[in-house]
């Protein structure tokens, strides 16, 4: 026996709250209708491929299926049901605090938490769409942001975290609790949405904006988790300057200590200068919203860009650049050891109605780490595969070649690339070897691999 669901959408997107339209859960599909209201202001919807333009007010049905019970954008809202996720354990630990014996009876890992978790943290996150109970709570949320106030990390912070994660609206002693003093927190990277001084990061923090406030900016902390990573913030630095030494767009960041934690705080790409979101979506959330896929690396490189040339939904607005784009960051990625660009990795943002690969993120050379030491979570160009007409297994340079040309670049532009691309890493390794809170042994690993794929790719 089983109950519809009903919650509402918001967005922000254009600096004002509108709603976008009803979502409605039963236990076989999803559905969703926009507002007519919505539909005139001519701006995104839930994502590229459930967009206004194809569907206008006729209910966008979907089936649940594993792992979706919901559209693909408002899935990635929820974290996913692993035990050691960090966001979802703190979720959940505060609704069961709020709601006592009647939630600690629910399964966490079914449906019903995932609805629980997505009503408390479904708006205020990252992207342009707000879940909502009902309209009540999204006028009291929108209407009622809190006076803007920076605070200085102190020991004495405690009662002001109270405010700090949005799902926490009221009480966030559990927040205190697992975060502080001394935090031990599990599973993938614990992170908090914050606001800090345009000027960037001088040790006092505020509440995510909900409105434009002139001199904040928003960022996303990255905690490391210094037992499982031991140097991951190092290394995510060192990666992302790298990638700005190389000419990708990345966004500002700044190292710092958060309650004696080791931290990285990254200025957000999904909001403008006037604190607005922007339209911000996965590749993992675009393509599963068009096709079957069972997770965020149930895909190949190849694909993605024939995606971006063949989709009847226009991904992004230069087809041409973002192919190569994509091209350029496998081959840092390979040259940089991060086997884990996957789909949920690699974003579409569209400022001023040009749709682009969005800037720079979580670009860490995870092969550091013995349980994610992989060339690549995606396959690539056949690479290891054995062609009918062969008798040898495709080898890694032929497997770029292979790749570049599905991404539309001839045999010049990707020696030109490969070669640039090596010169940008050049001196990777001597970086990572001045790393101090890195050990040796993942620096050794680390390096090891990077400088077999240098090899490989200048043969
Ligand atoms: N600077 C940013 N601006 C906006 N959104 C961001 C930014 N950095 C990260 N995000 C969003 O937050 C999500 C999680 O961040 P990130 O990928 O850096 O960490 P993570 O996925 O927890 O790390 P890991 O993949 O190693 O577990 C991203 O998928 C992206 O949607
Ligand atoms: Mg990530």
């Amino acid at each position: 026996m089983s109950t519809d669901r009903e919650a509402v959408i918001w967005t922000r997107l254009g600096g004002k709250p509108n709603r976008m339209g009803r979502l409605y859960v039963t236990d076989k599909e999803c559905r969703f209708t926009y507002d007519d209201d919505y539909l005139q202001l001519q701006q995104p919807g839930l994502g590229l491929v459930y967009a206004p333009e194809y569907y206008g007010n006729t209910t966008i049905s979907r089936e649940r299926k594993k792992p979706f019970d919901l559209f693909p954008p408002i899935q990635s809202l929820i974290p996913p049901r692993q035990n050691d996720n960090f966001q979802r354990n703190l979720a959940l630990k505060y609704l069961q605090k709020k709601h006592g014996q009647q939630f600690s009876s629910l399964d966490m890992t079914s449906f019903d938490a995932d609805w629980e978790i997505l009503k408390v943290s479904g708006h205020g996150g990252i992207g342009h769409l707000d879940v909502f109970e009902d309209d009540h709570c999204a006028d009291s949320w929108y209407n009622n942001p809190p006076a803007h106030e920076l605070m200085e990390i102190t020991d004495e912070l405690g009662f002001s975290l109270k405010q700090f994660m949005t799902w926490f609206e009221e009480d966030i002693e559990v927040f205190i609790r697992t975060v502080g003093p001394t935090p031990s927190v599990g599973g993938a990277i614990p992170k908090l949405l914050l606001s800090i001084p345009e000027s960037g990061w001088d040790g006092r923090i505020g509440l995510p904006t909900r409105q434009k406030t002139p001199g904040i900016i928003d960022v996303v902390l990255k905690f490391e988790q210094s037992t499982r990573y031991p140097g991951i913030i190092e290394l995510e630095m060192l990666t992302l300057e790298i990638h700005r030494e190389a000419g990708f767009d990345v966004p500002r960041y700044w190292p710092c200590f958060f309650k004696g934690m080791p931290a990285l705080a990254i200025e957000r790409f999904d909001r403008d200068q006037n604190n607005t979101p922007l339209y911000c979506e996965s590749l993992y959330s675009i393509l599963a919203s068009g096709i079957p896929l069972n997770n965020h690396y149930d895909y190949r490189y190849d694909l993605i860009a024939q995606a971006l040339d063949l989709s009847p939904v226009e991904i992004v607005s230069h087809i041409a650049e973002a192919k190569e784009h994509l091209f350029q960051r496998l081959l840092m990625a390979l040259l940089t050891g991060n086997g884990d660009l996957h789909l949920e990795n690699l974003s579409i943002t569209c400022i001023q109605n040009k749709k682009t690969f969005s800037k720079i993120y979580d670009p860490a050379p995870m092969r550091a780490y013995a349980q994610h030491d992989m060339l690549s979570v995606m396959p690539f160009g056949d690479y290891g595969e054995t062609p009918e007409d062969a008798d040898t297994a495709i080898n890694l340079k032929q497997a770029v070649y292979r790749f570049a040309k599905n991404c539309g670049l001839n045999t010049a532009l990707c020696d030109s690339h490969i070669e640039t691309a090596l010169s940008q890493t050049a001196d990777f390794n001597h970086r990572v070897k001045q790393l101090t809170t890195v050990h040796d042994e993942n620096k050794e690993r680390l390096i090891k691999r990077t400088e077999s794929v240098r090899l490989k790719l200048s043969a």
